[in-house]
């Protein structure tokens, strides 16, 4: 596996890989790897010729009180791991090759970028939209995965490549879970021991509303009251959301009656998690 740090680098490696007649494809994390960003690793591995892997812990996406300073970081750890996986190009710019001296230009994705994470994180979805469109540009792959874990991101991302005409493919893969249901997130580090044991409330809450749902539940009210109540079960836990919106737009519904989403977003102490499941007339959570 190569180590590039300079998009003019990563630029010569791509085209000459193109040249072999070869696809691209694009990993965009920010480090501290768990089985989640393995996951994307395997499914480009076996898509795509050249597996590029951008590890940037952008800078853009953090809010004035958020944990950049605190944000995992292990490049040997991560490097190890990529590698194991067959990924071709680990990415690894400083901030001044993503954001030289007098950068100026942002991505704003109206309306999906505003609600629900954009409300709670203002200017996070700009700061996700440019990194990612500024990968895209760097990279030129024709595919790129992300995790639904970060439902909304993706919407986001997805938003952005259509109005945008970006060529490449936004290929979303499912949550990847522990063995008690808390969805790998590389902020569950920072979770207390007490807490790490609350925090399957939000699996449990999405199951449950999942099976009522399938069960023939359509009352949205009903549905999100039932995922408050299985989260108030958690001393620990604050909840910012526990919203049911339609599944693309992401707006508000009040009637179960197309493809929607639950929506959490849950405090155990200053670690903020968030999760997410399908719901569908006969929907379990995946
Ligand atoms: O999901 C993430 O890790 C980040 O938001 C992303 C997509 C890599 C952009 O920095």
């Amino acid at each position: 596996m190569e180590l590039i740090r300079t998009v003019a680098e990563l630029r010569a490696r791509t085209a000459a890989a193109r040249g072999r007649g070869l696809s691209i494809g694009l990993v965009p994390t920010m480090g501290a790897f768990h089985e989640g960003h393995l996951s994307l690793m395997r499914r480009a591995r076996n898509d795509d010729g050249l597996v590029v892997v951008s590890l940037f812990v952008n800078p853009a996406q953090f809010g004035r009180e958020e944990d950049l300073e605190r944000y995992p970081r292990d490049l040997e750890r991560d490097a190890a791991l990529a590698a194991e996986v067959g990924v071709d190009v680990l990415f690894t710019p400083e901030a001044h090759e993503v954001y030289p001296s007098g950068f100026a230009t942002y991505i704003h994705v109206e309306g999906l970028g505003e609600i629900l994470e954009g409300a709670s994180r203002p200017g996070h979805f700009r700061g996700v939209a440019t990194v990612v469109a500024k990968l895209f540009q760097m990279a030129g792959p024709d595919r790129a995965y992300f995790g639904q874990k970060d439902y909304q991101q993706l919407r986001v991302i997805q938003r952005m490549a259509i109005d945008l005409d970006f060529s490449v493919k936004v290929v979303p893969l499912p949550i990847v879970r522990e063995p008690d249901g808390l969805a790998m997130s590389s902020r569950n580090v920072y979770l207390s021991p007490e807490a790490r044991a609350q925090a399957t409330v939000l699996s449990r809450a999405l199951r449950e509303v999942a099976a009522a749902a399938a069960a023939g539940e359509r009352d949205v009210g009903v549905l999100e009251a039932q995922a408050l109540a299985t989260i108030a079960n958690a001393p620990l836990a604050r909840t910012d959301y526990a919203t049911i919106v339609d599944a693309k737009t992401l707006a508000p519904l009040t009637l179960l009656d197309r493809e929607a989403v639950l929506l959490l977003a849950v405090r155990f102490g200053s670690t903020r998690l968030i999760d997410n499941t399908v719901l569908t007339p006969h929907s379990s959570i995946r």
